[in-house]
């Protein structure tokens, strides 16, 4: 029980080392759990157009191409995932400046910029 553990720690190290995320953890610096932690209860999933069906739903718009928006950057994506209201007065979406890191941020960013 102890030996099956460890390896499975050494693999969730050693995928840490191969990503290049240094020390923090990996599950927090990748796009898609940050998206299902922070995002998915509002907005499609990836590839699912209606949302989490058990929620029933989403508040939030698809998000599934939108890189293929127009000046959807991944700059102009990281600015509004920190402060909606920067980019749009009426932005009823919650500010995520404060909840999450400018690294975060970006990761989620660059991951949605390339949805198209
Ligand atoms: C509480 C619900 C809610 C949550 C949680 C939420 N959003 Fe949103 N999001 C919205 C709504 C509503 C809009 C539509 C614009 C508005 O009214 O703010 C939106 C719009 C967007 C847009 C589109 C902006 C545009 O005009 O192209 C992006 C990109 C986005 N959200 C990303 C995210 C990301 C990334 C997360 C997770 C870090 C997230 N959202 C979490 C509700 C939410």
């Amino acid at each position: 029980m102890f030996r099956r553990c460890a390896v499975l720690y050494a693999l969730f190290v050693g995928f840490c080392a191969l990503s290049g995320c240094g020390k923090s953890d990996p599950a927090e610096t990748a796009p898609k759990v940050l998206y299902d932690q922070h995002c998915a209860k509002c907005h499609a999933q990836a590839g699912e157009p209606g949302g989490p069906p058990k929620i029933g739903g989403s508040k939030g718009p698809n998000l599934t191409k939108i890189g293929a928006e127009p000046n959807r950057t991944a700059d102009w994506l990281a600015e509004f995932i920190r402060d909606p209201k920067s980019k749009r007065a009426d932005a009823k979406m919650p500010a995520f400046g404060g909840t999450l890191t400018d690294e975060q941020i970006r990761v989620l960013a660059e991951w949605l910029a390339a949805k198209k």
